[in-house]
């Protein structure tokens, strides 16, 4: 019996060391050692010896069991190291691949454009005023000399949040709320920005649009100081030769109100498609600020004056990169945006 025993512990040792994997252990731990296996078994032998030998056996039997499940935790923690080595290998990055490039994204042309325009009035002492795109109507209307029957109005199609509340027209709607926050010391400020128009698309006209308006406001302020400080913007963005020219025109905020055009661009003013034969650019709308605006804004017309103007920064990125579709600049198309980055 005793030899039999001996016999068994060899087998079941030979056989656990050729194990190799996980599963064959837990088959050989259910063989062996689980409560239904050979070695739980040899105990039920002890029963059917003779009654001086059982003592003697059972100890055999003890000893067997005890080095078989020793002999299966060491061997277990093989069999561990074994699996966390295939699974590390499995779930490993190779570091000999060669590296994804990174893609390098670019500023969109109109951030740019406003970044350039912001420096240049940032060098003429001008400061960044923002101010809500979801405006008052009073505050975009109103308080601009434009109560609600003015017939100014109709030149913008207005998207209306509330009966008193818009999406601002146009910048100029931040002219009161600097003013009135500056008050009674200097102003001068610039406010870039959105602006939201109900209009249809077109190669010409978007829904939304970029504006940046200027204001300046002191006892010293004249009309000179407008046509100095647009033209030193006009140079800076267009080169040193650049010339502008004023002609009237008619804004409710403004008095006296004037249009700005830049020699063209393209042609140097001789005449071509792009200026219409005309020799000049659009560029923006300006003039002094009107006493009513003035008063709105907390000073007195008496005692101050004002320059303002707001132009279109989508305009400037047309002309300057000669594109001809406004729609390009909203379309996001890589395309199109790649060629700024
Ligand atoms: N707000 C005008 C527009 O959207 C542009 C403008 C004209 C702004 C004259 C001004 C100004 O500040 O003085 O068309």
């Amino acid at each position: 019996m005793l030899d039999q025993l001996h016999d068994y512990r060899r087998i079941a040792l030979e056989e656990l060391a050729v194990v190799a994997d996980a599963a064959t252990l837990e088959a050989w731990y259910r063989a062996h050692l689980a409560p239904s296996g050979k070695a739980t078994g040899w105990k039920r032998n002890i029963g059917k010896l003779p009654v001086a030998e059982r003592k003697g056996f059972g100890q055999s039997v003890n000893e067997v069991t005890a080095e078989l499940e020793k002999a299966f935790q060491l061997h277990k923690r093989r069999i561990d190291l074994l699996e966390l080595e295939k699974r590390i290998l499995a779930e490993a990055t190779d570091v000999t691949l060669p590296a994804r490039g990174v893609a390098r994204g670019g500023h969109h042309p109109v951030t740019l454009a406003l970044r350039e325009v912001i420096g240049v009035f940032e060098q003429m002492g001008f400061v960044v005023y923002e101010s809500p795109h979801v405006e008052l109507d009073e505050l975009n209307f109103e308080l601009l000399n434009m109560p609600p029957d003015h017939p100014a109005r109709d030149m913008q199609d207005t998207f209306y949040v509330d009966d008193d509340v818009v999406l601002r027209t146009h910048t100029s709607s931040g002219q009161v709320r600097a003013m009135r926050q500056l008050c009674p010391g200097p102003v001068r400020v610039i406010l870039p920005g959105l602006c939201y128009r109900h209009e249809n698309i077109t190669p010409r006209s978007e829904i939304q649009f970029h504006q940046i308006e200027g204001l300046l406001v002191g006892p010293e302020v004249r009309l000179s100081d407008l046509k100095g400080v647009l033209l030193k913007f006009a140079r800076a963005l267009f080169g040193p030769n650049q010339a502008i020219r004023m002609r009237g025109s008619y804004f409710p905020f403004t008095e006296p109100s004037c249009e700005v055009d830049i020699r063209c661009t393209l042609c140097g003013g001789n005449g071509c498609r792009v200026c219409k034969q005309s020799g000049w650019l659009e560029l923006l709308g300006a003039g002094l600020v009107h006493p009513v605006v003035l008063r709105n804004g907390g000073y007195d017309p008496t005692q101050v004056r004002g320059i303002a103007f707001g132009m279109g920064i989508e305009r400037l990125v047309l002309l300057r990169h000669g594109i001809d579709d406004i729609r390009l600049i909203f379309q996001n198309d890589l395309r199109f945006l790649r060629q700024f980055a």
